[in-house]
């Protein structure tokens, strides 16, 4: 079993946060609003995209938060440019790397070195649709529900213990685009509660699934009529 946080960190010092993007930022949008707010105890040292022109950059830059571009591009392989994350990451201390809209695939090295401390948002109802293209997949495959997941990263592509999800009926008529948006209006709600659970601490990984305050809660699937 895995507690998220020491029980001291609730009235301790706030979960640093490292947040990684790769694009237009609308979830880490999200964390800034709940944070202005004081809805969400959340200190995010640093954003870092892998897209010099993401326009997620310009949100953290507007919010006041320190923001950098490590360009995968610049690197030989999957594992230098890693390993030049990690390094840039490790030098914020972080108990929490986010990711938000990254879109490259993580080595197992990443991935184990930051060890349910490693979240992530997946925009569909895992583990039905990994991998991309989901909302089209998802009208497809004539599925009644469509939704968002968010899960702690373990080595393989898009799986690992869910925290929570959010559902919401696919609409006959529903264009993969018009999911899309539906989607991100629910992702929005849902990763700040998460990293919020985090925050306080709530949150165990024990086997394949994670507790919250101690047991699997209905609260981890939420379901949604918009
Ligand atoms: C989100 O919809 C997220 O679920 C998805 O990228 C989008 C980023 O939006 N993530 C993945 O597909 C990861 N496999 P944003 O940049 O506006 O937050």
């Amino acid at each position: 079993m895995v507690k998220s946080q020491t029980t001291e960190a609730i009235n301790g010092p706030k979960t640093r946060a490292v947040v990684l993007i790769s694009g237009g930022g609308s979830n880490l949008q999200a964390f800034i609003d709940q944070i202005t707010v004081g809805n969400l105890e959340l200190d995010i040292s640093l954003v870092i995209s892998n897209v010099a022109t993401a326009h997620g950059l310009e949100r953290a830059k507007l919010a006041g938060i320190k923001q950098t571009c490590i360009d995968h591009t610049q690197y030989v392989n999957r594992s230098e440019f890693d390993q030049a994350l990690m390094t840039r990451i490790d030098q914020e201390e972080p108990n929490l790397i986010i990711l938000a809209g990254f879109m490259r695939i993580l080595t197992s090295e990443f991935v184990n070195h930051y060890a349910n401390r490693l979240v992530n948002i997946h925009p569909s109802l895992l583990p039905k649709f990994t991998g991309i293209n989901t909302h089209q997949r998802a009208i497809d495959a004539g599925e009644q529900w469509h939704g968002a997941s968010i899960h702690f990263v373990i080595p393989e592509l898009d799986a690992g213990p869910v925290i929570l999800q959010g559902r919401l009926p696919v609409l006959p008529k529903d264009t993969a685009e018009q999911l899309q948006q539906r989607i991100h209006k629910i992702e929005h709600q849902l990763y700040p509660l998460a990293i919020k659970w985090f925050s306080q601490g709530r949150l165990e990984v024990r086997g394949d699934k994670v507790l919250l305050d101690g047991e699997i809660s209905e609260h981890q699937l939420q379901t949604f009529d918009l």
